[in-house]
């Protein structure tokens, strides 16, 4: 049956692997990007997709943004895929860093998701929030975009409690090292060589996102981790 999803990280990554696969299956799409260029972009790409201009890293905006958007009145699924990382010790990372990862991995998926939540009640639908292994362990460097995925974490658990009632499924889905522009910017960050051989296909992560969002009602995948395979 045709899904409607809202998708925000669709120009890049995991979340535009996803956008294709679930364009190329015929989905109703609406994808979320930060400016009209990006929103541009998307709709090159992805003809027939809803386009809706929000800086996630500006949360106040959201509000705004969506109000004079074009919104379905029902919609099955949010899938939360945008988002950024800067590393550096605590000692040094600057406040900016803190703020942005914050408000981008944690803060507009929940200011997101409460105003969308109606319609997402209204299809009995889901939410699924794509985490990471740093949402579960932080390890040195990984402070900032560490405690923005453990709250993400927190905001998913949460809200799979209090949406229960409505018939809303929340899944929070942990991806490892993944081969996408972020983790080339992550290894540049950590001044090593990138090979994205070495990492987990973008396209994997999309097969677990799918089988979460594809289960049928009776069930569903609240935490699922996806780890790079032995090779
Ligand atoms: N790659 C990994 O190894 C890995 C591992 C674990 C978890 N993850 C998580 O997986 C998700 C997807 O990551 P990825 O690797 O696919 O990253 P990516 O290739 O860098 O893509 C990130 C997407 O987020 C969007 N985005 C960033 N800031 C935004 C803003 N202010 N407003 C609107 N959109 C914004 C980007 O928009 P533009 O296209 O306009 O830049 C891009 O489409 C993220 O939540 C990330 O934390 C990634």
């Amino acid at each position: 049956m045709t899904q409607t999803i809202v998708l925000t990280g669709a120009g890049s990554g995991i979340g535009r692997a996803l956008a294709r696969r679930l364009a190329d299956r015929g989905d109703r799409l609406v994808l979320v990007a930060r400016d009209a260029g990006r929103a541009a972009d998307a709709a090159q790409e992805f003809p027939g997709a809803t386009t809706l201009v929000a800086d996630l890293a500006r949360p106040e905006t959201i509000e705004a943004a969506l109000a004079a958007a074009e919104l379905p009145a029902t919609v099955d699924a949010i899938v939360h895929a945008a988002g950024v990382v800067d590393l550096g010790p605590v000692a040094a990372l600057p406040l900016a860093a803190w703020t942005s990862q914050l408000n981008v991995n944690l803060i507009s998926p929940a200011e997101l998701t409460r105003h969308l939540l109606p319609a997402v009640r209204a299809a009995r639908g889901q939410v699924l929030f794509v985490n990471s292994g740093a949402g579960v362990a932080a390890h040195p460097d990984w402070a900032a975009y560490g405690a923005s995925k453990h709250g993400l974490k927190a905001l998913a658990d949460a809200l799979r409690g209090e949406e229960a009632r409505h018939g809303v499924r929340v899944t929070t889905v942990y991806p490892g090292r993944t081969a996408t522009p972020m983790q080339a910017r992550v290894h540049e960050q950590e001044g090593r060589d990138y090979e994205p051989d070495a990492w987990i296909d973008a396209e994997s992560v999309v097969t677990g996102i799918l089988t979460a969002l594809d289960l049928p009602r009776d069930a569903v995948i609240t935490d699922l981790s996806i780890k790079p395979g032995p090779r």
